[in-house]
């Protein structure tokens, strides 16, 4: 609200300041005024403070070298902040700029008869960071898990079962069995390359609904469901629906037909493709009929456009996939089955060790769940509490390692930086929040919002709690929940300096000491759920 009002003097060229000591929002409008006329930027900008009529939110307005305009929010409208956080409580930062609007988020997708690898973890973690961000914006969210089970994999994997003799023990197969049976069959092909055509020859058994060999797809998909459920389960993610990618098969014939009627694609030594001016061709059909992966991700968005008619539809995926999420979001256009649907790719990194790269193709994929257990034990290392507080900080680390950077960046796996009670990470988080939430607790019921303002450090945490809103907007916006950590991090150093500075406790200052420190919690609380990360009362 107070941003719009700034912004409207100033037709819309206000950013929020970085450093509070310059103000709470700054613009740099006489320069680029300046620039355009080639007048002294410093007079452009007491010309403008000269126009404008202060509102009541602001206290000070300034001008600054080489011609920026400073703002300052009065000490009333920081009150009047501190309100709403008694009033909002758990809806505290929450927004309505999404009302009437839906996203679908395409995120976690792990492969049937795979382990679940680091890479889905990643997208696991931020996919539901921005589906909860989302939602606490207003948006209708729906969670899409586009699982891989279906493929011409499963034709190898079934051949495989079968020379083994395994029908009839799938059940008591893992995951971890299902996946080697598969690389096993790979070393296999290298002497004897004939066993290529089998393992089509099951596929098309498969796809043509064949009852037996159905049975056994069945009951690795079933397997390996279970076991991607107890990995949710500890990660504490539930999403909403789970498709995947077999659902879409005939639906993806559909598709080649409409992109043959709308003349979109064309034949190609029997199979069908469709060409761009700029991006690769791809292939919807081959030369034997069977439709591609691309074509069921086509048929994909088709039936979430009609199913749900949405604004957005996001995946979350890594980026070694950037090139091909560019050719179906422009074949998808090509269709034209929705004008406003947006189409977002958000690319994530790769995983690294401090020494170099997570390898899945070398045989020495690192399993998700020894780097959970490794994490819980060095979080129980640090904290030295119970076993159910030590797995809040040990899952919570991974996840805030995560989310504290760029999506986009790969991120590394630093035991020393991660699980740290200090620096930038999720224990230093919920550490914060253990320390504010044992002063409160010695006030329960105590809390109150009218305080008087006595020092600078106040003012400054408050000011600091007053972005929280926008930050929320923006984390969306960019579908950066990197961004909610960085407030996080400011705002837990903001407050330790506080305590460790003020007396709160018994202190002159007691009555604003305990509001601001409610409000640090409740932001911190708000904050570390959208990230979907625990945190303890206690640590
Ligand atoms: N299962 C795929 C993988 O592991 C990710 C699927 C992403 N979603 C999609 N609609 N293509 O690479």
């Amino acid at each position: 609200m107070i941003k719009e009002e700034i912004c409207k003097l100033l037709s819309d060229n206000v950013e929020a300041c970085k450093d509070f000591s310059y103000g709470d929002y700054y613009s740099s409008l006489p320069l680029k005024i300046a620039k355009e006329t080639g007048l002294d930027p410093m007079v452009v900008a007491e010309e403008i403070i000269d126009r404008i009529k202060k509102p009541d939110s602001i206290s000070k307005i300034e001008v600054a070298k080489p011609g920026f305009i400073n703002f300052f929010l009065s000490e009333g409208c920081l009150k009047q902040e501190l309100k709403d956080v008694f009033d909002k409580l758990d809806k505290y930062g929450s927004g309505d700029w999404g009302k009437g609007k839906t996203i679908v988020i395409d995120y976690s997708s792990p492969n049937i008869a795979k382990s679940f690898g680091i890479g889905h973890l990643r997208s696991t973690i931020i996919g539901q960071a921005i589906y909860n961000i989302y939602k606490f914006s207003g948006w209708n969210c729906i969670g899409d898990n586009h699982i891989g089970d279906w493929g011409t994999q499963f034709g190898k994997l079934i051949f495989q079962i079968k020379k083994c003799n395994l029908v009839n023990d799938i059940e008591n197969l893992t995951v971890q069995d299902l996946e080697s049976l598969y690389v096993d069959f790979h070393k296999d092909v290298v002497g004897n390359p004939e066993i290529e055509d089998e393992a089509r020859e099951y596929f098309k058994r498969l796809e043509s609904g064949d009852e037996e060999i159905k049975k056994i797809w069945q009951v690795c998909v079933k397997k390996s469901l279970e076991e991607f459920e107890r990995i949710y389960n500890i990660l504490g993610v539930k999403i909403d629906n789970i498709y995947g990618e077999s659902f879409y098969t005939s639906m993806a014939s559909d598709i080649i037909k409409e992109a043959e009627d709308l003349k979109i694609s064309r034949k190609s030594e029997g199979a069908t493709i469709i060409e761009f001016d700029d991006l690769p061709v791809v292939i919807l059909a081959k030369s034997d009929g069977s439709t591609t992966y691309f074509a069921r991700d086509l048929a994909t968005i088709k039936y979430r456009v009609n199913k749900w008619n949405p604004d957005k539809i996001v995946y979350e995926v890594g980026s070694d996939q950037s090139l091909y999420f560019k050719q179906l979001f422009k074949a998808a256009k090509m269709f034209n089955w929705s004008s406003g649907l947006e189409l977002v790719h958000i690319n994530h990194g790769l995983v690294r060790w401090p020494h170099g790269k997570f390898s899945t193709r070398k045989g020495d994929t690192i399993h998700l769940e020894s780097v959970l257990k490794e994490s819980i034990k060095r979080a129980g290392d640090i904290v030295d509490q119970p076993q159910d507080i030590a797995q809040m900080v040990g899952i919570g680390a991974v996840k805030y390692n995560d989310l504290s950077q760029h999506y986009s960046r790969d991120i590394v796996f630093d035991w020393d930086k991660m699980i740290n009670l200090k620096g930038n990470s999720g224990p230093y988080i919920q550490y914060t929040f253990a320390r504010a939430n044992s002063v409160l607790e010695k006030y329960i019921g105590q809390y109150d919002h009218n305080i008087e303002i006595s020092n600078e450090e106040e003012l400054l945490l408050l000011r600091k709690i007053r972005f929280w809103t926008e930050t929320v907007e923006l984390s969306a916006k960019n579908y950066s929940p990197n961004i909610i950590c960085n407030f996080l991090f400011d705002l837990s150093q903001t407050y330790n300096l506080f305590y460790n500075n003020n007396r709160i406790i018994g202190g002159k200052n007691e009555k604003t000491g305990i509001a601001l420190t409610f409000a640090v919690a409740t932001v911190i609380k708000n904050g570390l759920t959208l990230l979907g990360i625990d945190f303890p009362n206690k640590m």
